[in-house]
C-alpha cells in the first residue's frame, strides 16, 4: 500500500510536474521519501491520496512552503486541519487552454455546434468561440473585450481553423459543480493552477469573467447517469458534440466503458481528451508512440493527436 502511494506521487513529480512546477516537483519527490506522510496519507479513500488534492489544500491552509522538507513537515504537524479539508473538496482543476485542442477538431463538423461537457467543473471549457488564440502560423481573435489568450504549439500536421466556431447552445454536467458566480468556488479554482503557472492564472480569471456574461447550463450529476438527459436538453438542429477532458480517470473501469456504450448509441460526435491510461484500446489503435506525459486526442473512439495536459500543444498524427 504504501509502496504504490509511494509510487503515485513519484510518478506524479517524473511526468507531470517535473517540467512544469518545481515548486511540486519537490515537494511530492519529498512526500515519497517520507514515511510518516505516506502513513497519514494512507488513511484516506484511494481518490483523495491524488497529489494535486494534498497539494492545494496545504496551499489553501499554508500558501505555498519553502521547500519539500518543510512541505512534509506542514503535513504532518497540521494533519488535523488538512484531512477534512482534503475529504471535503476534490480536483476540480478547470483549465479553459483545453479548448485549444478542441478547435482542429470542431473546425471539421458542421456549423452551427451544440457543445456538451461532462466532467465540466465550473464550465470554462465551453467557451471555446469566445477565447483568443496562437497557434504560431495561425491566430484567432476573439471578440471578447479581455479575452485569455491562448498560447498552443502545433506541429504541421495539425488542421488548423481559419476561424472560431459558432456555438448555438453549450451545457455540462458535473458530480459537483462549480459556479463562476460563487467566489469560494472560484477561489479554489486558482488554488489548483499550480503556483508557478501565473500566465494561467491571469487566464483562468478572465475565461471567468467571460463565463460570467452568460453562463453555461449545467447540471449536478453523474457523468454516466445523467448523460442522456444533458443531451435531450440540447436542441437538435445542430452537429452535437460531446467532449471530456481529465474526467475520465476519476472513474472506475466498468464506469468508463458504460459511458462509452451511452455515447456509441447516440447520433453525436464524441472527442475524449484524456491521459492515455483511460482506454488503452484506444492508445493500442495509434501507430504514433503515445507518452504518459501527454493527453491523448480521440475523436469517435480512433486517436488524432497527443496533447499538453494544459492544452499547450498538439501534435497530430
Ligand atoms: C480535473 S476536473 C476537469 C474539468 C474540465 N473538464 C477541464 O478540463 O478543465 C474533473 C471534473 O470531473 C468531475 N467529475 C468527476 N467524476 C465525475 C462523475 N462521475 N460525473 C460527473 N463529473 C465528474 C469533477 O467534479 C471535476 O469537476
Amino acid at each position: 500500500m504504501l509502496e504504490e502511494l509511494k509510487q503515485r506521487y513519484l510518478n506524479f513529480a517524473e511526468f507531470e510536474a517535473r517540467n512544469y512546477s518545481p515548486s511540486y516537483w519537490s515537494f511530492t519527490t519529498a512526500v515519497a521519501d517520507d514515511a510518516r506522510v505516506l502513513e497519514l496519507l494512507a488513511t484516506l479513500p484511494r481518490a483523495k491520496q491524488q497529489p494535486n488534492l494534498l497539494l492545494a489544500v496545504v496551499r489553501l491552509l499554508h500558501g505555498v512552503v519553502g521547500s519539500g522538507r518543510e512541505f512534509c513537515h506542514v503535513v504532518t504537524r497540521d494533519w488535523d486541519r488538512i484531512q477534512p479539508e482534503i475529504l471535503a473538496r476534490s480536483t476540480q482543476t478547470n483549465e479553459p487552454a483545453r479548448c485549444a485542442v478542441l478547435l482542429p477538431v470542431l473546425a471539421g463538423l458542421a456549423e452551427p455546434i451544440v457543445l456538451i461537457e461532462v466532467g465540466t467543473s465550473a464550465g470554462l471549457c465551453l467557451f471555446p468561440d469566445k477565447y483568443t488564440y496562437d497557434y504560431g502560423r495561425v491566430q484567432l481573435v476573439s471578440g471578447e473585450s479581455a479575452a485569455p489568450a491562448f498560447s498552443c504549439e502545433v506541429n504541421k500536421k495539425t488542421p488548423l481553423p481559419s476561424k472560431l466556431p459558432e456555438i448555438s447552445w453549450r451545457g455540462g454536467i458535473d458530480i459537483h459543480p462549480l459556479s463562476v458566480m460563487d467566489e469560494q468556488d472560484m477561489e479554489w479554482l486558482r488554488l489548483l493552477v499550480w503556483p508557478e503557472h501565473t500566465e494561467r492564472l491571469e487566464n483562468l480569471n478572465r475565461a471567468i469573467q467571460v463565463a460570467k456574461k452568460s453562463p453555461a447550463e449545467i447540471l449536478e450529476g453523474d457523468l454516466v447517469a445523467g448523460l442522456e438527459a444533458l443531451v435531450s436538453r440540447a436542441p437538435g438542429d445542430a452537429s452535437t458534440v460531446v467532449f471530456h477532458s481529465a474526467v475520465l480517470a476519476y472513474l472506475p473501469v466498468g464506469e468508463r466503458e458504460a459511458f462509452r456504450r451511452i455515447v456509441a448509441d447516440l447520433d453525436l460526435t464524441w472527442i475524449s481528451n484524456e491521459h492515455p491510461s483511460v482506454f488503452p484500446d484506444i492508445v493500442n489503435q495509434s501507430t504514433v508512440e503515445v507518452t504518459p506525459d501527454r493527453f491523448l486526442l480521440a475523436v469517435d473512439g480512433t486517436p488524432v493527436a497527443m496533447t499538453g495536459p494544459h492544452g499547450q500543444s498538439i501534435d497530430w498524427f
